[in-house]
């Protein structure tokens, strides 16, 4: 258990180098598994679930290196290993080497994946997209089985623009004979980046980045070497505790207009928004205002995974805001927490009312998800007096040094 303490008050300012995206690098770790030669990533964050994720590779014959944010991936060896259950149900994108291993061996065998509750996050538009490749899959004692001797490229229509399932349906396509099309495919960055890394790789693939992709399958692909995306949750999540303190944060970061859908939020809250090629600031001051009516969306709207966080933000804003959660079911867990912390926020379904209150008061908390458990932080920051975040484990899954940064940008923070 990791329990932090955060003595509130303090202002959050400064400059910090956003780390690698956490759900950049996974896919990316999964796309290595194509390739029978090497991968190297460079940014790559230092996050429980991308030595979990190291872990799987390993698993199937891949040999690992990993340090000072270089990971070499050599994955010649790789043939259709077992992975133990655990490690398969610690982190959510193992189930991206579902696509990957059919592309490269043809079979694999998986339990279901993990990750966090926030929702009941079934897989059933993996398995229909690997399905109109030509995978034969059952699912029988908790296990998914994929076997195919030759998979033929499809049109695959998603019911949803889910981020994992188009991950999946272009790694697999990957390796399929002939033309695949993925339509109401996700837009979000990180799928572009998985393109660019297998288009880099050797792989046919046009409208990345768009909601119709369309892949080419080969046999062969060759090595590659690729910086991975700023996170762009991760930079949110500090900005959130910049605006919070009333502080400024500027995030140096590659590609810093992925956080352009968040820009008018943080202005209507009446905070200064700059950015350029590598850097994107943002300066609160005074009593944020608050924001009548958010909604969570698929890229290009604003993205869930900072939801928790400006529900966070806006608890101590002036007025009323009202937040609507579109993607998981369950990721208003925070509220309760908060309103230990004073905060006045009334859930109903999928929305959130929020009275913003002039002031928060520092209180023992449990964190129950990643986000939701930075969000904690944040909020403990923007608090007076102490706060405690009790965490098993969630806040290490997707922030390098979480502790460090904020205390460089000001924060009176440990972890014990
Ligand atoms: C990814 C991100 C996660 C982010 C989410 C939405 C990674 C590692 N994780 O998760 O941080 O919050 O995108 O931006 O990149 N769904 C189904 N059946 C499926 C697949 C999804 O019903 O087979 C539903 C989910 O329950 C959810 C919605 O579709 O309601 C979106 O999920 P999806 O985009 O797939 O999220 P993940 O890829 O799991």
């Amino acid at each position: 258990m990791d329990t932090y303490k955060i003595y509130g008050g303090n202002t959050i300012c400064g400059d910090i180098d956003i780390q690698g995206s956490k759900n950049a690098v996974l896919p990316l770790m999964a796309a290595a598994l194509i390739n029978r030669g090497t991968t190297i990533l460079h940014n790559c964050p230092n996050i429980s679930d991308v030595k979990n994720m190291a872990g799987i590779l390993e698993c199937f014959g891949c040999e690992i290196q990993y340090g000072n944010g270089d990971m070499v991936i050599d994955a010649s060896g790789v043939s259709s290993g077992a992975v133990p259950a655990q490690m398969i149900k610690r982190v959510r994108a193992s189930v991206l080497v579902m696509g990957a291993m059919i592309a490269r061996t043809g079979c694999i065998e998986l339990d279901y994946p993990g990750g966090c509750m926030i929702g009941a996050r079934p897989v059933d538009y993996h398995i229909g997209a690997l399905r109109q490749l030509g995978v034969d899959i059952t699912e029988n004692d908790g296990k998914i089985c994929c076997r195919c001797d030759k998979m033929k490229g499809a049109d695959i229509k998603l019911l949803f623009p889910s981020v994992g399932a188009t991950e999946n349906a272009v790694l697999a396509a990957c390796g399929a004979e002939g033309i695949t099309t993925i339509y109401n495919a996700a837009r979000e960055p990180e799928v572009e980046e998985l393109c660019e890394m297998l288009m880099d790789m050797g792989a046919s693939i046009f409208g990345a980045g768009t909601s119709q992709i369309t892949i080419i399958g080969k046999k062969e692909y060759h090595d590659v070497e690729h910086t991975v995306l700023s996170d762009r949750i991760a930079a949110g999540t500090y900005i959130c505790a910049g605006i919070i303190t009333g502080g400024r944060v500027c995030c140096l970061m590659n590609k810093p207009d992925i956080l352009a859908g968040m820009t008018n939020l943080f202005k209507d809250m009446g905070c200064t928004v700059r950015y350029g090629n590598d850097y994107y600031e943002v300066k609160g001051g005074g009593r944020i205002r608050a924001i009548k009516y958010i909604e969570t969306k698929p890229f290009p709207g604003f993205p869930t995974d900072m939801q928790s966080q400006f529900v966070s933000v806006l608890s101590k804003a002036r007025g009323t805001s009202v937040i609507v959660e579109n993607i998981f079911e369950a990721r208003f867990q925070i509220a309760g927490e908060l309103q230990k912390l004073g905060a006045d926020i009334s859930i109903d379904g999928n929305r959130a009312v929020i009275h913003g209150v002039e002031k928060l008061l520092g209180a023992k908390v449990r964190a129950r998800e990643l986000r939701g458990g930075a969000a904690l932080i944040i909020a403990g920051l923007g608090a007076e007096g102490e706060t405690v975040v009790e965490d098993k484990g969630y806040i290490r899954r997707g922030y390098v040094d979480v502790i460090d940064v904020l205390k460089k940008l000001g924060g009176n923070i440990c972890c014990e």
